[in-house]
C-alpha cells in the first residue's frame, strides 16, 4: 500500500487528486497540507488523514511514499524539487514550473534521487485522445496538414476555491496567465497526438477584458493566440482563453491529406474523421472533463502505475519538459513579437 500526501488542499485537489487516490485500491492518504491551515485540516477530517503545518512537516514523514503538488504555479518546482530529494515521487500540476531551467531542474532531480516525476497533463489520458493519437499513426487521415486547438472558458475565478484575490490573478504567483493554465494542455496534447515536437512557434498574448478584484486589468495574459510549425512539417493554432464567457470551448481539428479529424467538437460523438472520398465515421469514447463537469481524469491512476512497474508514464517529467519549451518558445516569441526557433526539440 502506497502512503500518499497532498499538499495544496484546492479545487483541483478536492476535485481530482483526493478523491483519486481514495478510490486507488493501492493507496492510502496520510497527510495532507495547505498554507490555509483550517483548509488543510478540513480535508483532513474528510479523508481521516493527519492536517501538517507545512510542506515540510509533511515531507519530514518517513512514511510517505509519494505527493501531489496541487499549490499556485510559481511554488512547483520548489515544492517538487524538495520531495524528490525527500525520497518520495511526485505528481506534480500544470503548468510544470514558472521558467525553462525549474522544469529541467525538476526533471534532473527525479533522475539524480531516482524517483517517478508525473505532470497533471491529463487531457493526453482522455480515451478519445488516446483513440486519435492510433489513428493517426495508423494514417486513417494520411498526412497530417493543418490543425486548430481551443481550450477557451470564463476564468479562474470562476473556478479557484478562494473567489477573491485569486492566486491565479497575482503575478508572483502564477507567473503567468492563460498559455501557462489552458493553453499548456493543448500545446502539450497536439505533441502528444502527432508524436512530435513543436520547432517554432509564433505567438501573441494579451490581457483583452479581465479585471482584478480591485477592478484593474490583471497583470497576466486572458488570451494566447499561438501558431505552431511541428517537425512533421504541420502548421497549426492553440487558443486559450479565460474570456470565452459562452460555453466552455475545448475541442481539435485536424486537415490531413485523406480526411479531417474532429476531436470533441460535437455533441453525441467524441471524434468524427470525415473523409475526403465523403464516407464518414463516428466514435464515442468519452466526454472531455469540463469546469463543471469533473469526470475521473485517470492521472492518479498514470502517476500509482509508473511507481508500481518502474515502467515511464506518458505523463513523465521529460514529456513535459519538451511541451514547456514550446510554451516558452510561444512566451519569448510574443514578447519579442517575432518567430521562435526551438533549437533543442527532443521529446
Ligand atoms: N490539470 C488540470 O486540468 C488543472 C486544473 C486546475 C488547476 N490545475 C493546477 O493545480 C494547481 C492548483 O490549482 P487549484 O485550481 O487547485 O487552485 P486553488 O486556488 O483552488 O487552490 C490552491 C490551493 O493551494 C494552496 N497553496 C498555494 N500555494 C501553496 C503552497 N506553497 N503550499 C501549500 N499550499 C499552497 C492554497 O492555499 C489553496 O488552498 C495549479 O498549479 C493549477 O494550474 C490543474
Amino acid at each position: 500500500m502506497l502512503k500518499i500526501g497532498v499538499i495544496g488542499c484546492g479545487k483541483i485537489a478536492q476535485v481530482r487528486h483526493l478523491p483519486e487516490y481514495l478510490e486507488h485500491s493501492e493507496c492510502h492518504i496520510v497527510a495532507v497540507t495547505d498554507l490555509n491551515f483550517d483548509r488543510a485540516q478540513e480535508i483532513a477530517r474528510q479523508y481521516h488523514c493527519q492536517a501538517d503545518i507545512s510542506a515540510e512537516a509533511l515531507l519530514d514523514r518517513p512514511e510517505i511514499d509519494a505527493v501531489s503538488v496541487c499549490v499556485a504555479n510559481a511554488d512547483h518546482a520548489a515544492v517538487t524539487i524538495c520531495a524528490l530529494k525527500a525520497g518520495k515521487h511526485v505528481l506534480c500540476e500544470k503548468p510544470m514550473a514558472v521558467t525553462l531551467e525549474e522544469c529541467q531542474k525538476m526533471v534532473d532531480t527525479a533522475e539524480k534521487f531516482d524517483r517517478i516525476l508525473v505532470i497533471g497533463h491529463n487531457q493526453r489520458l482522455l480515451k478519445t485522445h488516446q483513440l486519435v493519437r492510433r489513428l493517426i499513426a495508423s494514417g486513417e487521415i494520411g498526412k497530417v496538414l493543418m490543425w486548430h486547438s481551443c481550450f477557451c472558458h470564463g476564468g479562474p475565478e470562476n473556478w479557484s476555491i478562494d473567489k477573491r484575490n485569486i492566486w491565479f490573478f497575482d503575478q508572483k504567483r502564477s507567473a503567468y496567465g492563460a498559455l501557462f493554465d489552458l493553453g499548456i494542455h493543448k500545446i502539450d496534447l497536439m505533441q502528444y497526438l502527432l508524436d512530435e515536437p513543436v520547432c517554432s512557434a509564433f505567438a501573441v498574448t494579451a490581457t483583452r477584458d479581465k479585471k482584478g478584484a480591485e477592478n484593474q486589468p490583471i497583470p497576466v495574459e486572458d488570451n494566447a493566440l499561438c501558431m505552431l510549425h511541428m517537425k512533421g512539417g504541420s502548421w497549426g493554432t492553440v487558443h486559450a482563453s479565460w474570456t470565452c464567457y459562452g460555453n466552455e470551448r475545448n475541442s481539435t481539428v485536424i486537415d490531413g491529406s485523406l480526411g479531417t479529424l474532429r476531436i470533441y467538437d460535437h455533441p453525441v460523438y467524441s471524434c468524427i474523421i470525415e473523409r475526403k472520398n465523403g464516407e464518414k465515421s463516428f466514435y464515442q469514447a468519452d466526454g472531455i472533463q469540463t469546469n463543471e463537469n469533473q469526470t475521473r481524469s485517470g492521472i492518479v491512476d498514470a502517476f500509482i502505475r509508473a511507481i508500481l512497474t518502474g515502467e515511464p508514464s506518458v505523463n513523465d517529467g521529460r514529456q513535459a519538459l519538451s511541451s514547456m519549451r514550446a510554451v516558452f518558445a510561444c512566451l519569448k516569441s510574443s514578447q519579442m513579437q517575432s518567430k521562435i526557433e526551438i533549437i533543442d526539440s527532443r521529446m
